[in-house]
């Protein structure tokens, strides 16, 4: 054999020594990924030498430093703890509620776009330096994690915490919640920089997770006696969702991210982000309320294709291996470390399929939806080091995990769409 087959030979055993398929079924992975996951998201939230009620976005200090409070990610991250049975009731209890003393002291502090800030250092000081800012989805996304669990709290008899921290009806706002709401109503109208902190305008993602957190915010509202906040919050998500109708680009037959950009990135032809499907994942309520989208919707059906087509096309990790579902990045012209997929978007494609298999009516179809979201999830795995461990993204090129190590959003991500997957698989064994 000559040195160079030799050669390809070490590196063919090397990759396979690497990932993670070594005889492990794929439930069997999942259920070991499951506790791994839970495990380092946990231990992203107040580590050591962070103030109580952070949640880091990675523990990576340099090449990216994230060792940072992002108010987004904290809550999407709080939104899990909140809705799953990641810990006992007494710690999730305590953790909700340092997440609440945290962010009020966020809230309270002198950030140079007041409650837009997007990023806080670990000690809940503002970042000052030059960024992005403000990015206006994170109060909302704040208000609507913070929304759900104050009605948690009043089915249980709670209603003096609730009106102490979260919300009472008086105007400047005491509390979390009010203050957040009262922001997103009064603010939705100006543009701000997209989740990806990159564009300002106004953002189709921004504006979706506002719209949601003015509805849940209004029926807390009412339950506390603020019937006049209600309507006006009402009247705020309905004008929100007259706007969003403009993201619909008929030619193109697509939900583009952004419309009337005034600020930031200005490469973004194409309008397709998978912010789109974030959008619709981060505000499904189980809560009866009303939000913008449907699962069948054709214009997220359509733009949903077209973004996985054009990931089809841009990175060497899909276009060698076709036999698996593409690995998703943020949108095509993405250069941020020139470009890669990222655990958390294709694991957001696999929890859209999950969660249309719980709305599919034959069991052929629940099957193949099920089947869908897996392949997604599968195509993560295939890039899983042996560790089992997540960073933000994927390299394009040689598939290994690239920029911030442990990023607790990717755990987060992962988490949501299992809890979609377990749900619709213990339905149909139970049909059985
Ligand atoms: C850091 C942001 O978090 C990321 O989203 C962005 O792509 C880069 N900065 C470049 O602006
Ligand atoms: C960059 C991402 O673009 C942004 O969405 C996120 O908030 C930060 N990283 C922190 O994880």
């Amino acid at each position: 054999m000559n040195i160079y087959f030799l050669r390809i030979f070490v590196l063919f055993g090397l990759f396979f020594s690497t990932s993670a398929f070594a005889d492990v079924s794929f439930d069997e992975w999942l259920a070991k990924q499951k506790v791994f996951a839970t495990e380092k998201l946990l231990a992203n939230i107040s580590p050591r030498g962070t103030a109580r009620g952070v949640v880091v976005a990675s523990p990576s200090k340099k090449e990216p430093d994230y060792f940072f409070h992002w108010v987004r990610d904290a809550a999407l991250v709080m939104e899990v703890v909140r809705s799953h049975d990641l810990t006992t009731p007494e710690t999730q209890r305590r953790l909700l509620e340092e997440f609440v003393r945290f962010s009020r002291k966020n809230q309270l502090s002198d950030a140079p776009s007041g409650l837009g800030e997007p990023k806080f250092h670990v000690d809940g000081r503002p970042y000052v330096g030059p960024w992005g800012r403000p990015q206006n989805d994170g109060p909302a996304l704040r208000a609507l994690v913070m929304s759900r669990w104050a009605k948690t709290l009043l089915a249980s008899g709670e209603r003096s915490y609730v009106e102490d921290f979260l919300y009472r009806a008086e105007i400047p706002a005491h509390t979390l919640i009010k203050a957040d709401l009262e922001y997103v109503a009064h603010h939705w109208r100006q543009t701000s920089f997209d989740l990806w902190e990159e564009v300002r305008g106004h953002n189709f993602y921004t504006l979706v997770v506002q719209h949601q957190s003015l509805q849940e915010g209004a029926d807390l509202a009412r339950v506390m006696g603020d019937e006049e906040a209600a309507f006006w919050y009402e009247k705020q998500s309905n004008l929100i969702a007259k706007k969003l109708t403009f993201f619909w680009n008929a030619d193109k037959q697509r939900i583009v991210a952004t419309i009337d950009r005034d600020g930031g990135a200005n490469y973004k032809n194409s309008g397709l982000d998978t912010s789109v499907l974030l959008a619709f994942l981060h505000t499904r309520s189980s809560h009866g309320s009303q939000s913008v989208m449907s699962l069948n919707d054709p214009k997220l059906v359509s733009t949903l294709r077209q973004i996985r087509q054009s990931f089809e096309a841009i990175y060497s990790v899909n276009k060698n291996h076709k036999d698996m579902a593409p690995a998703i990045g943020r949108y095509p012209e993405d250069i941020y470390y020139r470009g890669n997929p990222w655990v958390l978007t294709t694991a957001a494609y696999a929890e859209y399929y999950y969660l249309l298999a719980s709305e599919s009516w034959s069991l052929d179809e629940i099957k193949a939806n099920i089947a869908k979201g897996d392949a997604y999830l599968k195509r993560i795995r295939f890039h899983t080091p042996e560790d089992g461990a997540w960073a933000e993204q994927i390299d394009r090129n040689s598939g290994y995990m690239l920029s911030a190590r442990d990023l607790t959003w990717s755990y987060a991500s992962f988490l949501t769409a299992l809890k979609a997957r377990e749900a619709i698989v213990k339905r149909i064994a139970g049909e059985k």
